[in-house]
């Protein structure tokens, strides 16, 4: 998408739209022609600009664009980030169409502190997910995205253009994210997650290391082989990225682990049908992972980053994993496996225990479509946030407040940690008799067994990542969820 500025308001655009305050100056936008229009239609209560109201208005004059979308913002004191963001972003994509490929957006003084949500709600609707379509059903998908967009105004300034250029580059790694988890799980494949990967870090110029199926036996990481056994290639891999910027706020790492299951069909404790159609979505930690990392780089972020996903199908076949046995996991703990459906925190559990050990990490934080329990105690609005120290998880819950993708803090209590203790083995990966009972709990529980002393938080994503009524900023399946959240995050940790 091509950022245009420009000082004048010309027709160019396809459609204008016009964030408009209910009791906001429309001073502001006076001397551009449409200061009138405005005024009029406020005075005749034909638009009153409260909280998502909006009107098109074509006009014929000749220095004006011929779709005007008025957009209703509501009262000043009551405005957020939020609410613009999805405001902009619900209007739009209701208008967005075949013969409209540039979008002007009319900015002026008192938008200019909203200026990234106002983009951002642009830009998040500037998506479709048409790569399996052909002919005419791909050429409809298409007609909905737009290439330009143009900002009007008289003195656009610095911060704005910053503002612009930050949510583009946020909103250009949410869709990357969306794609990978939207991948068909015969498109992104194993080796094909790992080649996304390696092209983001080839792109940035980070470190990558991909480990491929030997070298994880070499190291003993006898949990994510034992889900890996499944698989009918037997491809399982681990991504190791890193980002290491010149000037550094601190030197230990803040490392990020995702769930890179490119398809989870449970294993001998098969899903059964409506539970295991859309479980390519599984990867969605592992694609929030790559996605971070294709915006490090360009949002200039001062910390030093590391970012691990393991990659394996859980699948069935002669070799797969069965509950009863007993594997060796990294951290040299052992596990009963009593569910093959609990794969998310077997390959996790070794994931982050190499990523502690070997990066010394401040912060671990992992991401994971973990547990269906989640979904059924938070929904599709809140992650769960669950973890061992109380200022790590308070300042990802203010980053999730200002960038709306929100969490909800789940607790770890001891008894939850005694369930996931084994009968004969250290551990066992789901607790006996009540396994449905504080699920999200239970699954946390056990990967606070693999992060040794880090300062850990865990993100169960299941209910956020994926949905198929999608909320203002999204389209239906993947959401690309946490991508704002977690960049928001490091910029202030
Ligand atoms: N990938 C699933 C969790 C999931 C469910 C993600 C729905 C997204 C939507 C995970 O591997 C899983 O199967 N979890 C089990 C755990 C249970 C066996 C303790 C679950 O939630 O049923
Ligand atoms: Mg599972
Ligand atoms: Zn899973």
């Amino acid at each position: 998408m091509h950022i245009i500025y420009s000082k004048v308001l010309t027709a160019t655009p396809d459609m204008l739209i016009c964030p408009i305050f209910e009791d906001g100056k429309s001073g502001d936008i006076s001397d551009t022609g449409l200061g009138k229009i405005v005024k009029d239609m406020q005075k005749n209560k034909l638009f009153k600009a409260q909280t998502g109201e909006y009107k098109l208005v074509y006009s014929s004059s000749k220095g004006l664009p011929k779709r005007i979308l008025l957009v209703g913002l509501g009262k000043i004191i009551k405005v957020n980030d939020g609410l613009i963001r999805n405001t902009v972003a619900k209007v739009l994509k209701s208008h967005l169409g075949k013969d409209i490929n540039t979008i002007g957006v009319l900015t002026y003084k008192a938008l200019d502190l909203y200026t990234k949500p106002l983009a951002e709600g642009i830009m998040l609707v500037n998506y479709n997910f048409a790569q399996y379509k052909t002919g005419k059903d791909m050429k409809k998908a298409k007609e909905k995205l737009f290439s330009d967009l143009i900002l009007f105004g008289k003195n656009i300034s610095v911060s704005v253009k910053k503002a612009v250029k930050e949510a583009q580059i946020l909103s250009d790694s949410v869709n990357l994210v969306r794609d990978l988890v939207n991948g068909a799980p015969n498109y992104i494949t194993v080796d094909n997650f790992a080649k996304e990967a390696k092209a983001i870090a080839k792109k940035h110029k980070y470190s990558i290391k991909v480990y491929d199926r030997a070298w994880i036996e070499k190291k003993g990481m006898g949990a994510l082989l034992s889900v890996n056994n499944g698989s009918g290639n037997k491809t399982a891999k681990l991504v190791v990225m890193e980002y290491k910027p010149k000037v550094m706020t601190k030197k230990d790492p803040v490392l990020f682990v995702g769930k890179g299951l490119i398809f989870d069909a449970g294993g001998y404790n098969l899903k059964p049908s409506k539970y295991i159609e859309d479980m390519h979505q599984d990867k969605a930690g592992g694609a929030l992972v790559v996605g971070i990392f294709n915006a490090l780089k360009d949002l200039k972020i001062k910390r030093h980053v590391v970012g691990i996903v393991p990659l394996t199908e859980n699948l069935i076949d002669a070799y797969a994993q069965k509950p009863s046995d007993v594997v060796t996991s990294y951290s040299g703990k052992t596990i009963e496996i009593r569910n093959t459906d609990a794969e998310g925190r077997l390959i996790l559990a070794d994931a982050l225990a190499y990523g502690v050990e070997t990066f010394k990490p401040e912060y671990t934080i992992d991401f994971a479509t973990l547990t269906g329990a989640c979904m059924v105690a938070l929904g599709d609005r809140y992650a769960g946030l669950l973890g061992n120290n109380e200022s790590l998880m308070k300042a990802i819950k203010k980053s999730a407040d200002k960038t709306d993708e929100l969490v909800w803090e789940l607790p770890i209590h001891d008894d939850f940690r005694q369930a996931m203790k084994g009968k004969v083995a250290d551990l066992r990966n789901i607790d006996n008799g009540t396994s449905s009972l504080a699920g999200t709990s239970k699954a946390a529980a056990f990967l606070e067994y693999f992060v040794g002393k880090s300062k850990w938080a865990h993100l169960d994503i299941a209910g956020t990542a994926y949905n198929e009524k999608p909320k203002a900023t999204d389209y239906p399946f993947a959401t690309g969820y946490g991508l704002r959240l977690m960049i928001d995050f490091l910029e202030n940790c």
